[in-house]
């Protein structure tokens, strides 16, 4: 099964749909490989006032996402399609959750419906997480001014590991990170920038050892920029060769 929709719970739906609606993830909605719907929890409110927020129990600055607004609007999502659907899961973005990883996407790419919910403000009311989300996710330890930035993040991650999504079949497969290794890089003519030449092998046509060079590469870049990546990997004999002389090669 792959993932067919995306809800996303935002104050900012514009923002939303406006950036999902380039490259990638716009030609994926476009071609409804997968759909995007936004809600509002400012459409959920029965106040005079259309309040989404509150001051926090206890004092201090800042104000608190309502419960209500967003229970309801989390509800409106999950229930608006008619017809079979498989599993849905409501993920609320903020720097609390687990890190996203390409692996936690792959998984949620075979889900039917992914709810994600944009938080604001200081903070979203507990009991919005505990009662109506499955789980918290983060884009990385530093924070931004709301959710909405990071569900974008993860909808375009999604997106092209989608079948259909990316043009040549192997890019998705291809992409830093896929097989939990950095990328090799990449070069285009001309053949010299400043005295900087395109690696000899590159040239030659010969395709088992471009896919050679091309290994040794993102397992040496990897082990240079990323050695924490290598310590959850077990390289194969071959990998393990390439690496041992992509060292030797460096002195
Ligand atoms: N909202 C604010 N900061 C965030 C982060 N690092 N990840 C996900 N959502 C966020």
């Amino acid at each position: 099964m792959a993932l067919t929709r995306f809800d996303v719970v935002t104050l900012f739906p514009d923002m939303v749909t406006a950036a999902a609606s380039y490259g990638v993830t716009g030609r994926a909605i476009e071609r409804d490989i997968v759909s995007l719907s936004v809600w509002n929890p400012r459409d959920y409110t029965h106040d005079r006032h259309k309040s989404v927020d509150d001051r926090p129990y206890g004092g201090g600055p800042g104000m608190v996402m309502k419960f209500q607004p967003l229970h309801e609007a989390v509800q409106n999502a999950k229930h608006a399609h008619s017809g079979a659907i498989g599993p849905v899961k409501v993920v609320c973005l903020s720097p609390q959750g687990k890190p996203i990883t390409q692996a936690l996407l792959k998984s949620a790419s075979q889900l039917s419906q992914l709810v994600l919910v944009a938080g604001r403000y200081e903070g979203i009311d507990e009991r919005f997480v505990d009662l109506d989300c499955d789980e918290e996710w983060s884009i990385g330890d530093y924070v931004i001014s709301g959710g909405e930035l990071a569900a974008l993040i993860v909808i375009d991650a999604i997106t092209r590991l989608l079948p259909g999504v990316l043009g040549d079949a192997d890019s998705a497969v291809q992409d830093s990170h896929a097989d939990g290794l950095l990328d090799c890089p990449h070069y285009t003519r001309p053949e010299q920038i400043d005295g900087c030449a395109v690696p000899e092998v590159l040239m030659g046509g010969n395709h088992a050892d471009i896919a050679r060079w091309r290994m040794k590469q993102a397992l040496g870049r990897t082990w240079q920029r990323r050695p924490d990546l290598l310590k959850n990997k077990n390289l194969d004999a071959e990998q393990d060769k390439l690496l041992k002389e992509f060292i030797v090669e460096l002195n």
